[in-house]
């Protein structure tokens, strides 16, 4: 049996892409990890000519992608939160797995689960809800394909505005805008998905369940 990962997250070696590998391996299983910046794929032009086909026309990855997720077990789908919504990688990748809906729903009954870093903490004031955000996406697309989700972890990441140079000086600063007007470099610090313990234990639990639903475990 064998599990499709797939990270949205552009950036090498990304919090989103550790705490999948982790996943992965916490199934115990054959693994396949994917990088979409890697592929080639754009989001679904609603056409409708995969109706017969179950496949797409346009000419870019997506077929392959929908192949591998087509052959695959398990999928787990992680990503970042650009302006707190599923990054747009991913999006397009859950879009071009339509034509797998049609007729046959070829995606049915296959566990699931999603891994979303943000930038923004749980239940800050006046901001968006990131990371719930983000597992509400990939959930929606799971149950919406008769999938059997298994549950999605939150990774606290880091506000680029950590790493980009200006970010005690720029006016629209995003640490201030999420951590307060005194926030600082210092103050904030750089987050690593290793140093949350919930989250690893989450990452852990999902891989298990993921391997126990196919196991019958
Ligand atoms: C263009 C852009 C916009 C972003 N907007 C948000 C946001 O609105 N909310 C949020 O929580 N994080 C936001 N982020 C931060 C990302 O979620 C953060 O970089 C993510 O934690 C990185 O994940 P990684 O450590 O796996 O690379 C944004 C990042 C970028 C590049």
């Amino acid at each position: 049996m064998k599990i499709l990962g797939v990270s949205g997250s552009p950036i090498k070696n990304s919090n989103t892409d550790r705490a999948l590998h982790m996943a992965l391996q916490a199934t115990g299983m054959e693994t396949e990890f994917v990088k979409l910046t890697e592929c080639d794929i754009e989001p679904c032009l609603a056409c409708l000519e995969c109706l017969d086909t179950n496949e797409c026309v346009i000419g870019d990855d997506g077929n392959k992608l929908a192949e591998k997720a087509r052959h695959a077990d398990g999928l787990i789908i992680a990503g970042f939160t650009p302006y707190s919504s599923i990054d747009a990688r991913c999006k397009a990748f859950m879009e071009r797995l339509y034509p797998l809906r049609h007729k046959y729903g070829l995606m049915q009954g296959k566990p699931g689960g999603a891994i979303v870093t943000c930038a923004i903490p749980e239940d800050c004031p006046g901001l968006p809800n990131a990371c719930q955000n983000g597992i509400e996406a990939v959930q929606a697309y799971m149950m919406e394909e008769g999938m059997n989700f298994q549950g999605g972890v939150k990774i606290l990441g880091n506000v680029p505005c950590l790493t980009c140079g200006y970010g005690d000086e720029c006016a629209t600063s995003g640490l201030k805008m999420i951590f307060g007007p005194e926030a600082s470099l210092d103050s904030v610090g750089l987050s690593s998905f290793e140093n949350q313990q919930e989250a690893l234990r989450q990452v852990e639990e999902l891989g298990a369940n993921i391997r126990n639903v196919l196991l019958g475990g």
